[in-house]
């Protein structure tokens, strides 16, 4: 069995899902603070977890429709459990063989896409899901500049591919998207990188050609 898969079924099941909810909530919620929902919009989340993102974007009134997929079954399990709202949706799938017909305005994806077997189709998959002039958020705690987070790969035993910020705003570069990138600090933090360097989010807007 996928290692990843395996990893995060027993994340949901121990409770982690719950621990990352708290964990890189305060930062996501920052960081979606600073974009505009007011006009109708459909949203996808690559990598939900347990599908906190979903629910909280589905609070917002222009909110249509609200997805939420994950690769490992048991953290789909879980969301559905706490689905609250009908505009929301989980899938069991891996974004590298999502099948959708819509194309969505914003997809998101929080320490997710590194796990992937291939970023680079992963990108190209979400590039392809995007309307024209869709969003792409992307959030990263774990990238070559924040030192502290390097480690994790050898804690997780699992794939987990580690790029600077440079190399990231390259991968979304050669996807064909325009970005943005922004540090989300917690500066009240008892750990010394989400002080200094925070998460990474890598804004890509798929341009209207
Ligand atoms: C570190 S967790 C983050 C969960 C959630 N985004 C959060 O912030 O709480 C990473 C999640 O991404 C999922 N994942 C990893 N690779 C994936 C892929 N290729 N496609 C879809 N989901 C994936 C994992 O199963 C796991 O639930």
């Amino acid at each position: 069995m996928d290692r990843v898969r395996k990893t995060f079924d027993e994340w949901a099941q121990n409770g982690r899902a719950e621990l990352m909810e708290a964990e890189h909530g305060k930062n996501v919620l920052k960081f979606l603070k600073t974009i505009s929902f007011d006009s109708p919009f459909t949203f996808l989340d690559v990598g939900c977890g347990n599908g906190w993102i979903v629910r909280k974007i589905a609070k917002e009134k222009k909110c249509k429709k609200a997805i939420g997929i994950d690769k490992s079954k048991k953290m789909i399990i879980q969301a559905k459990k706490k689905i609250d709202s009908k505009k929301e949706e989980f899938f069991y799938t891996d974004i590298e063989s999502i099948k959708y017909n819509e194309k969505f305005d914003f997809i998101f994806s929080m320490e997710s896409l590194y796990y992937a077997d291939s970023i680079e189709i992963a990108l190209e998959k979400i590039y392809k899901l995007l309307k024209p002039g869709g969003k792409f958020f992307c959030g990263t705690d774990f990238y070559t500049d924040n030192k502290a987070t390097a480690k994790w790969s050898k804690m997780m035993k699992i794939q987990m591919h580690l790029h600077s910020k440079k190399e990231w705003k390259i991968l979304f570069q050669n996807a064909g998207f325009v970005i943005k990138t922004k540090h989300v600090k917690d500066l009240e933090n008892k750990k010394k990188w989400k002080r200094e360097y925070g998460t990474l989010f890598i804004t890509g807007t798929k341009p209207i050609k």
